[in-house]
């Protein structure tokens, strides 16, 4: 039902009239120091495509290409971390298959189940309805900011706290709503993962910056222009469909252009069912933030 055609979140396969399978699979070098975290990030990245799609993770495999030096212990807390994130997410890892490489990468491919109707796509956005986030964003300028040894221990842990946790619930609220479209923000940024919704549903973006949502340090490492190498690029390929205010400064708008790890789900809302949006976040305790709305310009405005 979905794949190599217009290339969403995951791969979506009919099994019959009520269930589909969900397939997906991601992995990275580090993003941080500590293994553990990083096994966690990892695999919370990869269960997260799953959950963009509206879908329920149940089986995974590890992927993992180590140092030949690396202690043992090290390995295992990579390993340890992102089974504890699966275990999280009700997941088991049933096995997997570890090459010899200079530098570490982990991660998982995920299979879980969806209903063949009831999916979430990047299609199906309309005029009207609102944008909604799941977590904040700017941990791309942390990470980088931390991998240069410039980053204070308690943005460290911020950054981490929100790397590690799953899109689960987020998930579980939208396919309650029943929305039709989502994606997870990751390596493409806001504003390019933004625009694949916007190209797929044909319709425009606007996003109101003073509601996007930052981690506390974001500013401060972005003021210094400390982003990775796949924020440039996005900003680079992305820009031609994208309109900022003039009171958006340089800084500010390579923060909208900052590749995520393990972001979180930017839903797309009907208007009619933000009050209900409301309620399940607040009584299952998951953040959000209305960040703007589609439009109908076929561009992204950000002011
Ligand atoms: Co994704
Ligand atoms: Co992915």
């Amino acid at each position: 039902m979905v794949g190599l055609d217009d290339p969403d979140d995951a791969a979506v396969w009919k099994l019959d009239e009520q269930r589909a399978l969900v397939v997906t699979t991601d992995f990275f070098t580090p993003v941080v120091d500590d293994p553990y975290d990083y096994g966690a990030i990892a695999a919370a990245n990869a269960l997260s495509d799953v959950y963009a799609m509206g879908g329920i993770p149940f089986l995974a495999l590890n992927i993992a290409a180590l140092p030949p030096d690396l202690p043992p212990q090290i390995s295992g807390e990579i390993l340890r971390g992102g089974a504890e994130a699966a275990h999280q997410a009700g997941v088991v890892i049933a096995g997997g298959h570890t090459i010899q490489d200079k530098e570490p990468k982990y991660g998982l491919v995920v299979i879980g189940f969806v209903h063949p109707q009831h999916f979430l796509s990047k299609r199906g956005a309309k005029p009207g309805d609102k944008l909604v986030l799941t977590k904040p964003l700017g941990f791309g300028t942390t990470t980088t900011a931390l991998k240069q040894g410039k980053a204070e221990p308690q943005d460290i842990a911020e950054v981490v706290g929100w790397m590690k946790k799953l899109n689960k619930t987020a998930s579980e609220i939208a396919v309650q709503l029943q929305l039709t479209t989502a994606t997870d923000v990751t390596g493409f940024s806001l504003l390019g993962h933004a625009w694949e919704i916007a190209n797929l549903s044909l319709v425009g973006l606007h996003f109101d910056f003073q509601a996007i949502p930052f981690i506390s340090c974001a500013r401060k490492y972005g003021e210094e222009f400390i982003f990775p190498g796949g924020s440039a690029d996005n900003r680079l390929y992305y820009s031609e469909y994208v309109d900022f205010s003039s009171s958006i400064s340089e800084a500010e708008q390579m923060l909208l252009f900052d590749a995520q790890t393990s972001g979180g789900l930017l839903l797309v809302v009907p208007a009619e069912k933000i009050n209900r949006l409301e309620e399940k976040a607040q009584e299952l305790q998951q953040p959000f933030w209305v960040i703007g709305e589609v439009t109908n310009t076929q561009r992204i405005k950000v002011d």
